[in-house]
């Protein structure tokens, strides 16, 4: 096939002026190369396009690609993971991972889990807080977590997201508010063991490759899988891929709630105990990192024996449905 790939370079952002906090969802060039790498390894004639922007101009020069590998994140916007899908839906041109739907819900963590609390899947009580009132109304239980409502790979997230009483929870509000120009999510917080299910596939072919149990080193920044941990993985956290009662309980919430979602292809879901040692629903990922070293997808993938390049097959094969329906 023909294979166009839109992802958002890193280097590109940080040349740009971006610093490193605001390009940390980006993607290395080590990423892209690998990516490729296997796209080629499979047999697929890659162009490799970039951001939304790139697409847009390559579009309108009348490029066209049968299938589009999309790991582009995008900089403005709350729509900014739907953006590449959209203008490839406009254009009738298919593409991995999910559809504007997902994308543009997913990256809004209080309205997910009201769609998926709907449904039946268990998630920690929460609150959105825009303004300095929301954070003084809130009526949960201590400790509570806060932590931006849209962002990924622990921006804004760490020790100190866990609060322990009002003034607390005012300043952590008041500070995510501030730096991310966004409302902050306070949830009750979640004090138990800590999974990451691999999902592929949709709707009811949907399946889990299994539950990784994230476990935090006495170097890790704290107990909480944020920026600091998750950039420093190597030497802050275990990967374990788990195989037990509660771990196959994480891994049925995890595909209800990328069925409900109608989440595609592949991605992660994350998840953490409540203090009955129950696993909850914490956020989906339908555009997981897919670093080969470095990223939860892969590192999970390759303990349960799906090798890196079996993983991006499996990731096109999965899209590659689209493209034959798309041309029936
Ligand atoms: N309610 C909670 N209670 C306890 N810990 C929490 C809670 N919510 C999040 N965390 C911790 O913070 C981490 C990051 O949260 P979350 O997955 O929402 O952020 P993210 O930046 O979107 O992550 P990703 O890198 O997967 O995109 C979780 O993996 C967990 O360790
Ligand atoms: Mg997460």
């Amino acid at each position: 096939m023909r294979v166009g790939f839109t992802y958002d370079l890193r280097d590109d952002y940080l040349k740009a002026g971006y610093n490193l906090e605001e390009t940390a969802e980006f993607d290395s060039v080590n990423t892209i190369e690998s990516i490729e790498g296997a796209l080629v390894g499979l047999g697929h004639d890659v162009e490799r396009i970039g951001n939304v922007r790139a697409l847009a101009a390559r579009l309108v020069e009348g490029r066209r690609w049968d299938l589009v590998f999309n790991i582009a994140e995008g900089m403005h916007g709350i729509g900014r993971e739907a953006q590449v899908p959209a203008l490839l839906d406009a254009y009738a041109i298919p593409y991995t991972f999910s559809d504007t739907l997902v994308m543009a819900l997913t990256l809004h963590k209080g309205l997910t889990k009201h769609v998926v609390r709907a449904h039946g899947v268990p998630t920690a009580d929460f609150a959105v807080v825009e303004t300095p009132e929301d954070a003084e109304r809130i009526d949960l239980p201590y400790p509570l977590f806060v932590k931006p409502v849209a962002e990924g790979t622990g921006r804004g997230i760490g020790g100190k997201s866990r609060v322990d009483g009002k003034a607390e929870l005012m300043e952590g509000c008041r500070e995510i508010i501030a730096t991310y120009r966004q409302p902050a999510i306070v949830e009750t917080f979640l004090p138990g063991r800590e999974f990451t299910v691999g999902m592929v596939g949709e709707g009811a072919s949907a399946r889990s490759i299994g539950a990784l149990e994230v476990g935090f080193l006495g170097t890790a920044e704290s107990t909480i899988y944020g920026l600091v941990n998750k950039e420093e993985c190597e030497t802050r956290v275990t990967y374990t891929l788990v195989d037990d009662a509660t771990s196959r309980a994480a891994e049925d919430v995890a595909i209800r709630a990328w069925q409900v979602l109608n989440c595609r292809d592949a991605g992660r879901i994350d998840l953490r105990c409540d203090g009955a040692g129950r696993p909850v629903f914490i956020e989906v990922n339908p555009l997981a990192g897919l670093n080969p070293l470095h990223s939860d997808l892969p590192i999970l993938a390759a303990q349960a024996g799906i090798p890196y390049a079996k993983l991006i097959e499996m990731i096109v094969e999965s899209a590659g449905r689209r493209v034959v329906r798309s041309r029936a």
